[in-house]
């Protein structure tokens, strides 16, 4: 199969749909490689890494559309992509349709084959090609949520492993899923004592086997939240509710009983945030202060990371790309049902029974 890797053009978005070591892959398996120029200069893998493992360069995108059967990439196609996709190609990536009308209609106009990584789905019905970026931020935010804890940047002043003498820093987790327990893995690791909630008694038996004693669980409700915010430093939302916002654990009312100083970082800001002053921010701008509250809100925190976050997305997206190459997508997804969870829109026909829901639809829309 003839496989293209074009560059992001999303804003901001320097990741890549493939490290050098994937073509490598590819390439041994005799497939051939597109890759467009400097497609992975900002996640540190220059052109001679790419032609090095195999891959032929080219010079556009539209080149890279032009001469692929696959298209392997990171976000979902803006606008000024579009008109590139050709009929019956594969587009492999994350495409999260149901909060965007116009790209679904484009996609079904296109008559692409998407398949969509936030789709693919495992026996345990975990979400595989999401996990690596939950583990991204769910580390990244403890990283982050030190920082704005220091005072120049109207944090508490807080050193959250504290020295000998002065008792660390407490960092209140929300949520005990990918997200929750990295971000207290991470704090424990710095030396703060960590206290962690959830609703699912499964996941915090697990939390309470695996995590040091300076790792407390409670269990999640309003009762104890209005507690814990009063002397926690820095609170972390990693809640998710399958498919739906995220409750409002912290209520507005509740940013009073806070310390002035106290960090918010919410993972949960792409599903609405699980905090419910938490509007979406951006790497140039990450915060803002409520009731001397600040709150760290970036929907896309593996971007700032890209070196890892590409590597630790194509680590678990390899698999499938070259089952995708190897057997075409029919026979790939005929083959691997969570393969075939992903499928989203097949040649102009929506196949993933929620997209048609989000939108209302009564049958698919061209
Ligand atoms: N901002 C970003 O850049 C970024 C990156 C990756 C993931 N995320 C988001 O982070 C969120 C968490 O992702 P995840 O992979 O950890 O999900 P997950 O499903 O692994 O974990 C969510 C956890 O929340 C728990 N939960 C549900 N209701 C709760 C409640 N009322 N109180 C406490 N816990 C509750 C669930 O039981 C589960 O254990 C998602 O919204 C995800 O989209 C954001």
């Amino acid at each position: 199969m003839i496989v293209g890797i074009p560059k992001e053009i999303k804003n901001n978005e320097s990741r890549v749909g493939m490290t050098p070591a994937g073509v490598f892959e590819l390439v041994k398996n005799n497939h051939k490689v597109y890759v467009q120029s400097d497609a992975g200069e900002g996640s540190g893998f220059f052109n001679q890494d790419y032609q090095q493992a195999g891959a032929i360069i080219l010079d556009t995108i539209g080149q890279v559309y032009a001469m692929s059967e696959m298209i392997v990439k990171v976000k979902e196609p803006i606008e000024e992509e579009y008109d590139l996709i050709q009929k019956g190609q594969i587009l492999f990536t994350y495409f999260h349709f149901a909060s965007s009308e116009a790209l679904t209609k484009a996609m079904i106009r296109q008559k692409a084959i998407c398949i969509a990584y936030e789709t693919v789905e495992d026996e345990e019905g975990t979400l595989p090609l999401l996990t690596p970026m939950s583990e991204v931020a769910g580390r990244m935010a403890i990283q982050q949520g030190a920082k704005y804890l220091e005072k120049p940047v109207k944090g508490r002043g807080v050193l959250l492993g504290g020295v000998p003498g002065v008792a660390p820093g407490k960092v209140l987790v929300l949520g005990a899923g990918v997200v929750g327990i990295q971000a207290a893995k991470m704090a424990a690791g710095l030396g703060a004592h960590v206290t962690i909630l959830d609703i699912n008694m499964k996941r915090l038996r697990y939390v309470n086997d695996v995590m040091p004693p300076h790792v407390v669980t409670e269990f999640s409700n309003e009762f104890n939240i209005r507690r814990l915010i009063k002397t926690h430093d820095l609170i972390i939302g990693g809640v998710l509710l399958k498919g739906a916002k995220a409750p409002n654990l912290i209520t507005r009312d509740m940013l009073k009983e806070m310390r002035p100083g106290t960090v918010i970082v919410d993972v949960a800001v792409d599903q609405g945030g699980c905090v419910e002053t938490t509007k979406p921010t951006t790497h140039e701008d990450p915060i803002y202060i409520i009731d001397d509250v600040v709150h760290y809100s970036v929907a896309n925190m593996p971007g700032a990371v890209p070196y890892t976050s590409t590597m630790a997305l194509t680590n678990v997206t390899l698999p499938y790309a070259l089952k995708l190459a190897n057997l075409g997508w029919e026979a790939a997804c005929a083959k691997d049902t969570s393969l075939n969870k992903g499928l989203n829109i097949v040649e102009g026909k929506v196949v993933y029974q929620e997209i048609i829901e989000a939108f209302g639809w009564e049958e698919v829309v061209a």
